[in-house]
């Protein structure tokens, strides 16, 4: 795979060229408010949004969680990319010519050997795939074609997904790959397997392949069913450092913006029940990777979307499933929502083809809480049971509900479960309190997005101190002269003072201080870009004057409050004096200061 070297005069043409809004538009559902644009932050929980886009000055911020950059900023948070991964990734967006800034196959910087080797492997994942496409395509009028017509898979719907067939032999893969390095990824990737005498195979053997992408479209593997009955029913790519089934949903590439319209995520157990449901209009549908649930899943969807309610097959194995995962949405503040199958049909897919349009539609629109569902099947197995067994099945409830981390929400599930348990709630309230202080099992305890509203009102967020409006006006006014000594010393705080050091270092071109705070060593530049996005985003008086008048009181009120601290430093000196002439010299400089002060 290639690599690239970046002027950054390519760089700042391409922060101008891509439009901002448009680019988190592909995360986060967007709406126009004043000079901004906003949404729900996709890098933190929330119901209210409070994350700002601006288009003209080419910035974002949340207000909620802080952060704030640029659209490369953006893109490589949310898609966990280098940063020459972002700046590739929103070239080719823009369209715009690579070529000039490759470094020549395969001779990479060793800062840059992980990038280059995920982009190794997925390019050799992505050549299997059109091998793949097109071994389809040639079976289309054969057993195969058959096959995806009994399964009411139209060729476009085949295509569209881009369905591959891996065919019978033990190595038409392998002899299409042809350098040794490509054939290291391939089986680096999983394609390939390596037999203990050193022979290579292919991994998938006449089966249907359903391509697997990341949420950006790329593919990372494939999971490929039997055509007919056998064992298994699917074989999915091995895990690598390109595809890792827990945290991959499939179908999420085009589902994303779906759910972002829909602010609803539908969780399916099967690829095809994601297939089938696309082809019938309904488009914010996902699918695990027959992996239960996990945090980081939610995570990813949480992105996009606010809600999400899982659709699961009609058996044990489905309702086991289902359960399995409110934890998992509880503990990552979503109270999930669960969509039932009719008597008498196994799964999603088989409803709509079935039974058709109608009867799906009526499903989805008689979701009701996962929550309840629950407690609701437990409570029917208490019916009846013995002392013992009623005792463990409330606990087991209350266990659940204790992962509700908003205590509000909590005591209202709570007072449902002492409702339907026939007990008394002071009897959950302590089941509830020991639930609570039990430390969790360690899949319990996963470092999980902040669930509290950083504030409704977000401009109530947008408040400066002092020393940050200095900063603010400073870099708002046209042509301010660069940050001269005596203002640096005004400054007490470390991050604005070194906002304005590097603005200085950039000749107060505001255009290149982002990517130079970006430079900044890791934590601290992330730090810095918040900073500066909050800044830029505070509405500041725009004409020139005003901003002068207020320089002019906001620095009048800096010095008061330098003097104020530097009076109480020689106070503190003067108490601790021993030596009367250096006691002398000290009240002496504390008169001054303090007619100043009273100037
Ligand atoms: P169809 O039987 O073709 O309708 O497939 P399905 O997609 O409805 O599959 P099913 O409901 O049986 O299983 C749900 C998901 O679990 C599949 O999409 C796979 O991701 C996974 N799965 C099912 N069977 C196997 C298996 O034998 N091995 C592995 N690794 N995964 C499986
Ligand atoms: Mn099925």
């Amino acid at each position: 795979m290639t690599a690239y070297h970046f002027p950054s005069e390519f760089v700042a043409e391409l922060r101008d060229c891509a439009d901002i809004v448009e680019v988190v538009g592909d995360y986060v559902a967007l709406v126009k408010s004043g000079a901004n644009h906003k949404g729900c932050c996709p890098f933190h929980r929330e119901k209210t949004p409070s994350f700002m886009v601006h288009r003209e000055k080419r910035i974002f911020h949340c207000f909620g969680c802080g952060v704030g950059g640029d659209v490369i900023t953006f893109l490589m948070k949310v898609e966990q990319l280098s940063y020459p991964e972002a700046v590739e990734r929103l070239a080719r967006r823009c369209g715009m010519d690579l070529s000039p800034y490759e470094r020549g196959g395969g001779a990479v910087d060793s800062g840059d050997r992980h990038v280059s080797r995920r982009q190794e492997l997925s390019a050799v994942v992505a050549r299997a795939n059109q091998f793949y496409c097109r071994q389809l395509e040639r079976e289309l009028d054969g057993r195969v074609g058959e096959y995806l017509d009994r399964r009411g898979i139209s060729h476009e719907v085949a295509r569209k997904f881009g369905l591959g067939y891996a065919p019978p032999g033990w190595d038409t893969l392998r002899r299409a790959i042809k350098s040794a390095r490509d054939l290291d990824n391939a089986v680096a990737a999983g394609l390939l397997v390596q037999k203990d005498s050193g022979r290579l195979y292919d991994r998938f053997r006449d089966r249907l392949l359903f391509p697997i992408r990341d949420a950006a479209g790329t593919v990372v593997g494939f999971g490929g069913r039997i055509i007919g009955d056998g064992e298994p029913k699917y074989l999915n790519s091995s895990d690598s450092p390109l595809f890792q089934k827990r945290r991959l949903l499939y179908d999420l590439a085009h589902a994303k913006h779906a759910i972002a319209r829909e602010q609803l995520a539908i969780v399916v157990e099967g690829y095809m029940d994601a297939l089938t449901l696309y082809a019938h209009g309904i488009d914010n549908v996902v699918a695990t990777l027959g992996t239960a649930l996990t945090g980081d899943h939610l995570r990813v969807l949480g992105r996009y979307g606010r809600q999400a309610a899982v659709f699961f097959d009609n058996d044990e194995a489905g309702l086991r499933a289902a359960f399995r995962s409110l934890p998992t949405f509880l503990e990552a503040g979503v109270m999930p929502e669960v969509i039932s199958l009719p008597e008498g049909v196994k799964d999603p897919d088989q409803l709509v083809r079935e039974r058709g349009i109608e009867a799906l539609s009526s499903c989805l629109r008689q979701r009701i809480s996962l929550l309840d569902r629950y407690v609701a099947v437990r409570e029917a197995e208490n019916r009846g049971a013995s002392v013992g067994r009623r005792r463990e099945l409330l606990r087991e409830v209350v266990d659940v509900v204790a992962r509700i981390p908003d205590q509000v929400l909590a005591g209202l599930a709570l007072r449902g479960v002492a409702e339907r348990f026939g007990v008394s709630e002071e009897m959950v309230t302590g089941l509830f309190r020991r639930a609570r202080r039990r430390p969790r099992s360690a899949a319990g305890r996963q470092p999980e997005v902040p669930t509290t509203e950083a504030g409704n009102d977000w401009t109530s967020l947008t408040e400066l101190d002092p020393e940050e409006y200095y900063v603010m006006l400073v870099l708002r006014h046209p042509g301010m002269p660069v940050v001269d000594e005596e203002l640096r010393s005004l400054l007490g705080q470390k991050l604005p003072r070194r906002l304005l050091e590097l603005y200085a270092e950039v000749d107060g071109d505001r255009e290149a201080l982002l990517p130079r705070l970006a430079a900044e060593d890791h934590d601290h530049g992330a730090e810095l870009q918040a900073l500066y996005t909050r800044l830029e985003l505070f509405p500041a008086p725009e004409s020139g004057a005003a901003i002068d008048r207020e320089l002019a009181d906001c620095r009048l009120l800096l010095e008061r409050r330098h003097l104020r601290r530097e009076v109480e430093e020689i106070n503190r000196r003067i108490r601790s004096c021993a030596d009367e002439d250096d006691l002398t010299g000290l009240l002496r400089r504390k008169m001054e200061m303090v007619q100043r002060h009273r100037r």
